[in-house]
């Protein structure tokens, strides 16, 4: 099938190159010309395991091109809008402009007949606007969510656990459904889930998925700041709570908390658009969700500050991690980076380290020092706090060695994902997050 993607970030540019691998014919179409061109030569314009392989197979198929020019969509007959809904810069929802820009941009070029397939994050009620003006062309609009995490993006696209699709109702819909089956055949080969329903159903199967994800890691964030007043260790807490089925050992992860380009802003965009439906008290329990999040940010500062006595003012202290999860070098709102800059503020010589994240970090905190080779970091460090549970500080550091570079012997913690016992065992104070 001939297949474009408007927007080519995170979302659409793996959404592109898995749509060629399994097959199809795409054009990725972006306003962003450096991105295109990183994309064109099969290079990714950011980090994402697979997609560099993907892209370079994609492009030197012919199956797979770029262009800033939106007339290649022309060609195709299913159009997929992969562009961000960033939160608004003076609020709480989001700011629809390039989903808006990127449809209105999209219709002189649409025919009878195509599908236009909305996968961005939108609040409820986005896509019947949108088919207001899409309808008219003779084309059909589908709302079709995106599920995929950053760092195992390529996986979850090409083998979701489900597929959603809101479609218009009657025969429309059907033959709108049947398309996707088509696009999306090699999944629905393995018998993947794929719920047909309607617009608003689809738009908030999204935001919900994230809400609960997000109240998830609340919740085992809120049980731990009560294992700090008790003497209680969360991480033993979810380990037992999680062997019941019917609450799950995932996602129960606590530390300093959520981050990254998605879960924030959409709790926050959730919260204003059940405003907007005067059913804001429905979902007010997100704002204590925000708050509880954020507070865990707080607290890991305060346990770097009381661990170092003398408090942090001058003291070198080694941010490990600066990306908000680890297989990505994604840092907005990096709870990771938030922490070293917060002990920056305080008058902390912070150095930064991540395997993939210092590039992207230095240019938005170009006061931190950043320094690319772990152990270098290391060197010389009063604490070491870990905010990135990559496996180069989770697994493959010794703490017996660690402690050979460092001058002092303090571990923070922020992701409760080092083996507590060694550490201690090689002679360091560690400090968790909701542990004694
Ligand atoms: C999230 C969802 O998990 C995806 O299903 C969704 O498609 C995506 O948003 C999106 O809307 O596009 P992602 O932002 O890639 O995916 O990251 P997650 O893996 O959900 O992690 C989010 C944050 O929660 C990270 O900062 C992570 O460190 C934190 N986290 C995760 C915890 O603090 N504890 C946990 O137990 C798990």
């Amino acid at each position: 099938m001939r297949l474009s993607v408007i927007g080519c970030g995170y979302l659409g540019a793996v959404h592109a190159a898995a749509m060629a691998s399994i097959g199809h014919e795409v054009v990725g179409i972006d306003v962003d010309q450096r991105k295109i061109d990183a994309l064109a030569e099969g290079k990714a314009p950011f980090f994402e395991p697979g997609l560099p392989e993907l892209l370079t197979e994609g492009v030197a198929s012919g199956r797979l091109r770029f262009t800033t020019d939106l007339s290649a969509a022309a060609d195709a007959t299913v159009h997929f809008i992969g562009v961000g809904t960033p939160q608004q810069k003076d609020g709480y929802a989001a700011d629809l402009t390039y989903v808006n820009a990127a449809v209105d941009g999209l219709v002189p070029y649409l025919k009878p007949g195509d599908i236009v397939a909305g996968k961005s994050t939108v609040p409820v009620g986005t896509a019947a606007t949108l088919a207001e003006r899409v309808t008219p062309t003779g084309a059909t609009l589908v709302w079709n969510p995106e599920f995929l995490r950053e760092g195992w993006a390529v996986q979850d696209t090409i083998a979701p656990d489900r597929l959603v699709a809101g479609v218009p109702a009657g025969e429309e819909g059907e033959r709108a459904a049947d398309v996707l089956r088509e696009v999306y055949h090699t999944a629905i080969a393995t018998d993947t889930p794929f719920i047909i329903t309607d617009y608003a159903t689809a738009e908030l199967v999204k935001v919900s998925a994230n809400a609960f994800l997000a109240t998830k890691i609340s919740f085992i964030n809120a049980m731990a700041e009560i294992a700090e007043v008790t003497g209680a260790d969360v991480t033993q807490l979810a380990d037992a709570i999680g062997h019941d089925a019917r609450i799950g050992r995932r996602f129960l992860g606590a530390g300093i908390g959520f981050g990254g380009g998605c879960l924030p802003k959409d709790i926050r965009a959730f919260s204003a658009r059940a405003e907007e439906l005067g059913r804001g008290e429905s979902v007010s329990f997100l704002r204590e969700v925000d708050a509880i999040n954020l507070r865990r940010r707080d607290r890991a500062v305060q346990l770097v500050v009381s661990s170092l006595e003398g408090g942090v003012y001058g003291k070198k202290i080694t941010v490990l991690g600066a990306a908000f999860k680890p297989h990505s070098d994604d840092i907005r709102d990096s709870p990771a980076l938030d922490v070293a800059v917060r002990l920056r503020g305080l008058g902390a010589d912070v150095t930064v380290t991540d395997p993939e994240a210092i590039e992207n970090s230095r240019r938005i905190h170009p006061q931190l020092t950043y320094v690319h080779d772990r152990d270098e970091a290391l060197t010389g460090a009063d604490a070491v706090v870990v905010v990135t549970e990559w496996d180069e500080y989770r697994r493959e550091l010794d703490p017996a060695y660690a402690a050979t570079l460092t001058k002092g012997r303090i571990v923070i913690d922020g992701r409760n994902c080092l083996d507590a016992g060694a550490w201690r065992a090689a002679g360091w104070t560690y400090y968790g997050m909701g542990r004694p």
